[in-house]
């Protein structure tokens, strides 16, 4: 079996290439810079707002992984990446999608990846939706303040069923192997619903370090974001962020124990594992 991977070298791509080797898979890597090549696997450069390289990328594999980057332009260009994918007699497409997507949600990312997946559902080829909840990889980003010993975000104590990206992997390498997954939609989560204070409490323990979490207004949320990121994308996270405060992604789902076989990894795991990410150089 021959599985193109996008986004290769992001934060699932990067754990999904090793699981599907793991399990006897030949990857295709769609990567942008060919100085940078997934090692161990067949490499192929391409770039989503590229179709003539994406149809080359596809030609011949037997399923692929689409996984866009956050981007004003993401819902086109994946609508663009299935329509090739369908157009080269791809027989399967696993698609990235995010928790509690739906066209007429007032986050614009949970709109655009709605748009996809009504899309590639008029495609009517083999396809599944992975619609995964909060990354705790994403915590990563703000790894510098949480070394000086906090971190901060609009969402007071609501709770979130946040994931670690190794489970997304592994249920994609599942759904990408496995047969009897088309037409489904898996919503990813981790084992509890947690808060960010509980987030803190477990990096203060994996670190040995006292990490405090911050509730901060909106407002000073999006100004500390707006030098190091475009607009569209602050008043984006800004909008995830409110759908988290009003509780709207706090269920748990057990598709990811579903779908490999074992429990999803908790908060406690993800803190332990990444520990030294989290403690000043
Ligand atoms: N963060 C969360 O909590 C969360 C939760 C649920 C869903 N999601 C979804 O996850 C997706 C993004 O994930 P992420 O932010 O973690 O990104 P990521 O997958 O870590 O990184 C983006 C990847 O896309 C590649 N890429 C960027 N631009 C490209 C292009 N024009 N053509 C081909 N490849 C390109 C990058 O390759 P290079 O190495 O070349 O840059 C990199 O491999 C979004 O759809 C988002 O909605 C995120």
């Amino acid at each position: 079996m021959n599985v193109l991977v996008t986004g290769a070298t992001g934060t699932i791509g990067s754990t999904l290439v090793p699981a599907l080797r793991a399990r006897g898979v030949t990857v295709r890597a769609m990567i942008r810079n060919p100085d940078r090549p997934v090692p161990g696997v067949e490499n192929v450069v391409a770039d989503l707002q590229d179709p003539a390289s994406v149809a080359a990328a596809l030609k011949g594999v037997d399923a692929a992984f689409l996984n866009s980057p956050s981007a004003p332009d993401a819902a086109a260009i994946q609508i663009r990446f299935a329509n090739l994918a369908r157009d080269a007699g791809v027989p399967r497409l696993v698609l990235l999608s995010q928790y509690a997507a739906r066209v007429d949600s007032p986050v614009r990312f949970l709109r655009w990846h709605a748009q996809v997946e009504a899309h590639v559902r008029e495609l009517g080829f083999e396809h599944t939706v992975l619609r995964p909840n909060l990354y705790l990889q994403a915590l990563l980003a703000f790894a510098g303040t949480i070394a000086q010993g906090w971190f901060a975000a609009p969402i007071g104590d609501a709770a979130v069923s946040a994931i670690d990206t190794r489970d997304i992997a592994d249920a994609a390498a599942a759904v990408l192997t496995g047969d009897g997954h088309g037409g489904r939609t898996y919503t990813l989560t981790g084992p509890h619903a947690i808060t960010h204070t509980e987030i803190a409490d477990a990096l203060s323990v994996a670190t040995g370090r006292a990490i405090a979490f911050r509730d901060v207004p909106a407002g000073q949320f999006a100004a500390a974001l707006s030098g190091l990121l475009p607009p569209w994308q602050v008043d984006g996270l800004v909008e995830d962020y409110a759908h988290y405060a009003r509780g709207e992604a706090a269920e748990v789902h057990t598709s990811v124990a579903d779908l490999t076989g074992r429990p999803a990894r908790a908060v406690t795991a993800f803190a332990r594992d990444h520990a030294t990410a989290f403690i000043p150089a």
